[in-house]
């Protein structure tokens, strides 16, 4: 837990106290020579199984993409809308969130529990498909494995378009992606400007606390530090088991508005929207990404929970994860009706 002289935002007990479990169990599991005790985490990291009957409107079905290398998606689909009971046309054509859920790069899948909630709230409350992707973690799999995972995902949808519901609309795609899944929306929307999809068309990027980094170390990451999730200890190791070997953080997958960032300015990059909390030690990153989204000529918003946390919107009692649903809900339906 925060020493009492550290900054700390207003969470309740319960969400507190399941951050802090969470964090010294991480810790536990981190080995210093760069590996991790996977069977530690298999047992502490909660997870749920598909469920093909609906709850709440919501069915879901897990499909694979890639067997061999366990690369699948969970896919949610609104039953409430999929077909009219009495034949009406509640058929209307439905946009498609894929997904890339956090964890450092390392930790959490597709099928954490914390997620298929997260996920399940997506496509209930937005009315939207939902296409959660688990792919390649570190240590066992560096930089470029993720992206290209999530790559492959989006190949797989533009080829075998059957596999959806009918109502799936593809060009009305949106990445989306929390922490350690933000860097990576960032990067797979990048190689999807690129990719030359016959279907899928990226119409939106959903940036929920993106976890990118550097050498340098910002105000944010000093004045927070240990004080709330991220530590600079734990980022250093999840970068070092990331990147590619020999290299340091100002890496372009990492420092992704440094010298060796991917030029943007010449992509049809997509609308970005960026989710920051002032309590995340992050913070300084992740509103350098919007500038220089900024910069790059492309369209972005920043919204800025100031007494949130890093993972704020994974607490559904948080009125603001209510309130950061609601936003992500709005970016969606604005971007659908302006691409019609
Ligand atoms: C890392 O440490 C663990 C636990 O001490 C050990 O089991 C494992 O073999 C080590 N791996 C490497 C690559 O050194
Ligand atoms: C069904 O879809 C329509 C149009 O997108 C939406 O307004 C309505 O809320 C949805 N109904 C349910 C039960 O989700
Ligand atoms: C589309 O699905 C088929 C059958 O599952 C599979 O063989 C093929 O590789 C898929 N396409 C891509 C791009 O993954
Ligand atoms: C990225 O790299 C540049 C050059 O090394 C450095 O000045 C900067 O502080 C780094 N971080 C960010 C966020 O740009």
């Amino acid at each position: 837990m925060s020493s009492p002289n550290k900054p700390k935002p207003l969470l309740p007990l319960k969400a507190r106290l399941s951050i802090s479990l969470l964090m010294t169990l991480t810790d536990a599991s981190c080995r210093s020579n760069g590996t991790v005790n996977r069977r530690l985490l298999n047992i502490l990291e909660r997870k749920s199984l598909a469920k093909a009957t609906p709850i709440n409107g919501v069915s879901t079905k897990d499909i694979t993409v890639n067997a061999e290398c366990n690369i699948w998606f969970r896919l949610f689909t609104p039953t409430d809308n999929v077909t009219g009971a009495e034949g009406d046309n509640k058929t209307a054509s439905l946009p498609v969130v894929i997904f890339f859920h956090g964890g450092g790069f390392t930790f959490l899948s597709a099928a954490s529990t914390s997620y298929d909630t997260l996920c399940r709230r997506f496509c209930r409350e937005i009315n939207v498909i939902v296409v959660s992707v688990n792919y390649r973690r570190t240590p066992e799999y560096r930089y470029p494995t993720q992206y290209e995972d999530g790559e492959s995902v989006l190949r797989f949808l533009d080829e075998n378009k059957s596999i959806l519901p009918k109502n799936v609309d593809l060009s009305k795609c949106f990445l989306a992606g929390d922490s350690a899944g933000g860097n990576l929306a960032h990067h797979i929307a990048v190689r999807a400007c690129k990719a030359g999809f016959q279907k899928i068309r990226v119409i939106g990027l959903i940036s929920i606390q993106p976890f990118f980094g550097g050498e340098e170390r910002t105000e944010a990451e000093i004045h927070l530090e240990g004080s709330f999730m991220i530590s600079m200890a734990r980022t250093d190791w999840l970068w070092k088991v990331f990147l590619p070997e020999g290299s340091n953080r100002d890496h372009g997958a990492a420092n992704v508005s440094g010298p060796n960032a991917e030029d943007l300015s010449g992509l049809d990059f997509p609308d970005t929207l960026v989710f920051v909390g002032g309590f995340d030690a992050l913070i300084d990153w992740q509103k350098r990404y919007y500038d220089w989204l900024k910069i790059s000529g492309k369209k972005a918003e920043l919204i800025e929970y100031p007494n949130m946390m890093h993972g704020f919107y994974a607490f559904p009692d948080l009125p603001e994860s209510s309130q950061f649903i609601f936003q992500v809900k709005d970016f969606i339906n604005n971007r659908v009706s302006n691409s019609k």
